[in-house]
């Protein structure tokens, strides 16, 4: 039998993972978020989990949940929330796998009552800039800190994607192209592109989201024995 070493590869590491969407109030009974299902990011605790890693998932508002058992999962609503709870997890954490889709405007200001129809045609919603969290922590990132983005892209998706490796410091990205069949929201399948820090590029094939988190997972093993 292999030792327990390659089996848990990850046994010791403390992942911090975020998954899902962001909802974003407008008054009390209404928001703003996006279709995320938090399935890939899930997979990808999943997955670390699996390896042997000890897990923290910060997950937005949906219905899926992890499988594996010990993933800690942290509940949030908005991008504050979740920034916050990234900020205070960050500093203990040996990898870091942002996979959320985190809302980049919420509204300036929650209304406390119900906004009401007025006589106007029109409503307009002012709308100023959520924290971007991967930009933080790879502004802050350690030495021995591994950090992973998702880049989630209709057009121009090579160039965006290595734009957000350079530009948040990252040392993995996922490209995640909304062109490729099978790669939508809410699928149990996904198709995607990785491109590190090294400048390797790795087209996966339309796979399971679970083995798209396990291929993630083996190039993060790689990028740490590195
Ligand atoms: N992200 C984040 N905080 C935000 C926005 C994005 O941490 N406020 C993270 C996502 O979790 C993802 C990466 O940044 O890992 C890229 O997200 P994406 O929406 O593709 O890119 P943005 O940098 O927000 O740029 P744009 O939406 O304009 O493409
Ligand atoms: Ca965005």
């Amino acid at each position: 039998t292999a030792p327990a070493t390659a089996a848990l590869p990850l046994k010791g590491k403390l992942a911090l993972v975020t998954a899902g969407p962001t909802v974003e109030p407008i008054d009390p009974v209404r928001f703003i978020s996006n279709r995320s299902s938090g399935k890939m990011g899930i997979a990808v605790a999943d997955a670390l989990a699996l390896a042997g890693a000890t897990v923290k998932l910060v997950l937005g508002p949906t219905r899926y949940a992890p499988t594996v058992p010990g993933v800690e999962t942290i509940h949030v609503k908005t991008a504050a929330d979740m920034f916050n709870s990234c900020i205070a997890n960050y500093p203990m954490s040996d990898i870091v796998v942002m996979a959320a889709a985190v809302a980049d405007y919420r509204p300036k200001t929650v209304v406390d009552t119900k906004i009401k129809k007025g006589a106007e045609d029109g409503l307009t919603l002012e709308l100023e800039k959520t924290h971007d969290i991967l930009r933080t922590l790879g502004n802050n990132k350690g030495q021995d800190q591994l950090l992973v983005g998702f880049s989630l892209e209709t057009n121009n998706e090579k160039e965006y994607a290595l734009k957000k490796l350079h530009e948040k410091n990252l040392d993995l990205v996922v490209l995640n192209s909304l062109k490729d069949d099978g790669a939508g929201f809410d699928h149990d399948t996904n198709k995607v592109t990785l491109f590190d820090r090294l400048g390797r590029e790795t087209a996966l094939p339309l796979k399971t989201k679970l083995e798209v988190a396990q291929d993630i997972v083996s190039a993060i093993i790689e990028l740490q024995n590195g």
